[in-house]
């Protein structure tokens, strides 16, 4: 990962573009597919580096998952609950997180066999604690650095057994990594967050015909009974609204843009933008509304906002805008008056320290930011200058950059650009047919 990107300032951003796929129900949609009886058929896979390990990961567990082609449906024959060999190799999760802590959940309860999981620099520093944790109250043998907190992760299949699990942190990866467990463990299986986080495991799981219930205020009880197998489904898989919105931050600050994006899923545990965007008082309009596969969609039109209020974000929210953070800063950065994000202590264990990464990376292009130790105070009203910035490997970093570089006077340079091919390969070609 090397190559580095020149953007110019200035430009403006018009046009209509559609968005990837999720990246999240991407991920989802092979795990359950693999572990459904009968064939599934999966439609607007995300085609990027993430889901691709899951993909390669379920391969050496024994699902034949055919060859994936960009912007091709395709169709998998599950292997049922219990159908997973032995793996010969060690499964590679690359950069994923969700491959890594949703793999865990589902193979720790696979009797009798064994498995070993790595990932490349970044997520072997990532913690994996809060999954083995809880999984080992349900009975789970998993091993790992540091206490089983840090991959490479190891595992001896073990019967698990249910039981209600407080997680720690609102995180879906997390709270599906137990779910997934819960689904061949003995006795049902409750899981409470202490936020609610995203949804899309509930919903397919619930598709798949698993025996679930929401249960409590926002769905932060959620119980899953074993028992009974998963029945092979069509997967429709909407845009990534966390792909979506460089673009709509972008046509909110970049003077005279009007972009029009296509098929973004608006899952409502996903859409803390927007409630950001309504206090920013940008100018966006959501049409076409629909429903695909469970999942709310629908057209975003953004203009370019005459005037951008400074905005706050903190507690519950933060689960609905987690991974939007970084661009939500560049945001800030041309809004009147100071921006408070807090908080947001999370961001430190992502791709990479989002809070340090992104302070460090905008204040080369000349923002005032302050960084706390679990969020940022942002000066608005900033004028960026070019600079010499870097991903420093983090997807959503490069992107966020490469969004602030038009706001900078002069050309600058992203180095390591395309880190963006872990969630978004078509961004630098979005970018340009919309400049
Ligand atoms: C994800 C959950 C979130 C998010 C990540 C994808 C998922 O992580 O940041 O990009 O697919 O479940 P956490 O569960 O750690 O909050």
């Amino acid at each position: 990962m090397n190559k580095s990107r020149i953007v110019k300032g200035g430009g403006n951003l018009q046009g209509e573009i559609k968005v990837p796929g999720d990246k999240s129900i991407s991920h989802r949609s092979l795990i359950l597919a693999s572990i459904a009886e009968g064939a599934s058929y999966i439609k607007g896979f995300l085609y990027s580096e993430d889901p691709l390990s899951t993909a390669n990961c379920l391969r050496n567990l024994g699902v034949k998952i055919p060859k994936i082609v960009k912007d091709e449906s395709f169709e998998i024959k599950g292997v049922g609950l219990d159908g997973f060999s032995e793996p010969k190799e060690i499964l590679d999760c690359g950069n994923s997180g969700t491959t890594m802590r949703l793999l865990i959940g589902l193979l720790a309860g696979k009797k009798g066999k064994n498995f070993i999981l790595k990932g490349d620099n970044s997520l072997s520093e990532r913690p994996m604690g809060r999954v083995c944790k809880p999984l080992r109250l349900m009975g789970g043998k998993i091993f790992g650095r540091e206490n089983g907190n840090k991959a490479p992760i190891s595992i001896m299949g073990e019967k698990l057994k249910g039981g209600v699990i407080g997680t720690p942190v609102a995180s879906a990866q997390v709270k599906s990594a137990i779910l997934l467990a819960g689904l061949t463990a003995s006795g049902s299986t409750s899981v409470i967050e202490p936020a609610s986080s995203r949804d899309h495991t509930e919903r397919m799981l619930k598709a798949f015909g698993a025996k679930i219930e929401i249960r409590g205020e926002l769905g932060r009880n959620i119980v899953i009974n074993p028992g009974r197998d998963l029945a092979g489904q069509e997967i429709l898989i909407p845009g990534d609204i966390s792909s979506a919105a460089f673009w709509m931050i972008a046509g909110s600050i970049i003077p005279n843009s009007n972009i029009k994006i296509k098929n973004v899923g608006l899952n409502p545990t996903r859409t803390g933008i927007l409630d950001v965007m309504d206090s920013m008082g940008c100018n966006y309009e959501i049409k076409e509304k629909r429903l695909i596969a469970g999942e709310p969609i629908g057209d975003i039109n953004v203009k370019t906002a005459s005037h951008l209020n400074s905005f706050i974000i903190e507690g519950d929210i933060l689960p609905k805008l987690i991974d939007e953070i970084p661009i939500l800063t560049v945001a800030a950065c041309f809004c009147q008056g100071i921006s408070y994000i807090k908080d947001a202590a999370e961001l430190r264990v992502k791709e990479t320290d989002r809070l340090k990464v992104m302070a460090r990376q905008l204040r080369k292009f000349g923002a005032n930011i302050e960084e706390k130790e679990d969020g940022l105070i942002i000066k608005g009203d900033s004028k960026f200058v070019s600079a010499e910035v870097d991903s420093e490997t983090d997807h959503r970093v490069s992107m966020s950059l490469a969004i602030a570089s038009i706001m900078a006077k002069g050309s600058s340079t992203i180095n390591r650009a395309d880190a963006s091919n872990v969630s978004y390969p078509n961004f630098w070609n979005d970018l340009e047919l919309l400049l």
